[in-house]
């Protein structure tokens, strides 16, 4: 049984796995990742093996801070200014990568660049500390399915595959991180995520265009059919109809469904976005026809909870 609670010790084992070429999965504020030593070419290679990810889907490299994160990148005054008003926190910044910084080619997926991102979660943050090591870490799911938000969800999906599963509860957020790129002229969003993009674009004081979906082989988080539950997805949902389950928001739910979670009764996107990928694991479990989905606004966070639902929804 590798799911054990987050102690201090249990962390301290866990750095050692790290070291030794072990995969540890781990929280942070927005999922479980799945995480390796990103010097060590053989263990990132277990990561990919694990979530049978294809090889040109590039991994994100999680560091303490800002000092730490220099090593491995390039930093601009773009680059600077994000990182100051977001990390530790959910914003990973795709960067010039530096030549000998250590990192496996691997984990960049033979890129040039390199996406970094230091987590504002205290089971993340004292596993860099023991570990001192940059821990490469995708979200801690087979690919194509939604991301943990629980140890449970890491142990019902890889089982066996990392050493230790540190349990350190449901994970705050419960959306990605926002992928940000600041390797050309002009910063793009490359997937929307836990920081909105309205608060990138505050401190930018310019606008975060989303790079095209066939532009963005570049950061494979865009591709279509990606976050799939296996029942398939009904979006925009203001009734049910025969069979369905359904994926709620806000005080009025209509009556009739199999199966009814509401991401939030009260009509708040952060409780929706914390609550999205557990629901989408409980839901498809009840056996439904099809998942209707309420209507979500595209707003703050609703932008980025309307992508991931989305992409469940594409046809398969
Ligand atoms: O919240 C998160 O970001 C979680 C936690 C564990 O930190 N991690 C996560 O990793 O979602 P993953 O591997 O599932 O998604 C990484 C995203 C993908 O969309 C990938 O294509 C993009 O980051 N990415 C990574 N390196 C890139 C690069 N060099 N250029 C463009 N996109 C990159
Ligand atoms: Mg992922």
């Amino acid at each position: 049984m590798p799911v054990v609670p987050a102690t201090e010790e249990a962390i301290g084992r866990a750095a050692q796995a790290l070291a030794r070429g072990e995969i540890v999965a781990f929280p942070t504020e927005t999922v479980y990742g799945l995480g390796a030593d990103a010097r060590d070419a053989h263990a990132v290679a277990k990561v990919f093996a694990a979530k049978e990810r294809p090889r040109f889907n590039p991994l994100i490299v999680h560091v303490p801070n800002l000092a730490a994160a220099e090593a491995y990148a390039v930093f601009g005054a773009t680059a600077r200014k994000l990182a100051d008003a977001f990390w530790p926190g959910p914003l990973s910044l795709v960067l010039p990568r530096r030549i000998d910084s250590g990192i496996a080619d691997l984990v960049t997926g033979g890129l040039d660049t390199i996406a970094l991102r230091a987590p504002n979660h205290r089971v993340a943050q004292e596993l860099l500390a023991e570990a001192k090591l940059p821990i490469a870490a995708p979200s801690a799911n087979r690919s194509g399915r939604v991301s943990p938000t629980m140890a449970a969800h890491v142990e019902a999906e890889l089982g066996d595959v990392p050493a230790m599963i540190l349990d350190g509860g449901p994970c705050p957020l419960g959306i990605e991180s926002t992928v940000v790129g600041v390797a050309g002229d002009a910063p793009v969003l490359l997937r929307l995520g836990a920081v909105p993009r309205e608060a990138i674009e505050a401190i930018l004081g310019q606008a975060l265009p989303l790079a095209r979906e066939d532009a963005a082989i570049s950061s494979p988080g865009q591709l279509e059919r990606h976050y799939a539950p296996n029942t398939p997805v009904r979006l925009g949902a203001t009734d049910v109809r025969t069979g369905e389950a359904l994926l709620a928001f806000g005080p009025h739910a209509p009556q009739g469904a199999v199966a009814i979670i509401n991401l939030s009764a009260s009509g708040d996107l952060e409780e929706a976005a914390a609550n999205l990928f557990a629901s989408l694991r409980r839901l498809d479990e009840a056996g439904a026809k099809a998942m209707a989905v309420m209507p979500i606004p595209e707003r703050g966070l609703g932008e980025a909870i309307n992508d991931r639902l989305r992409r469940a929804a594409k046809a398969r």
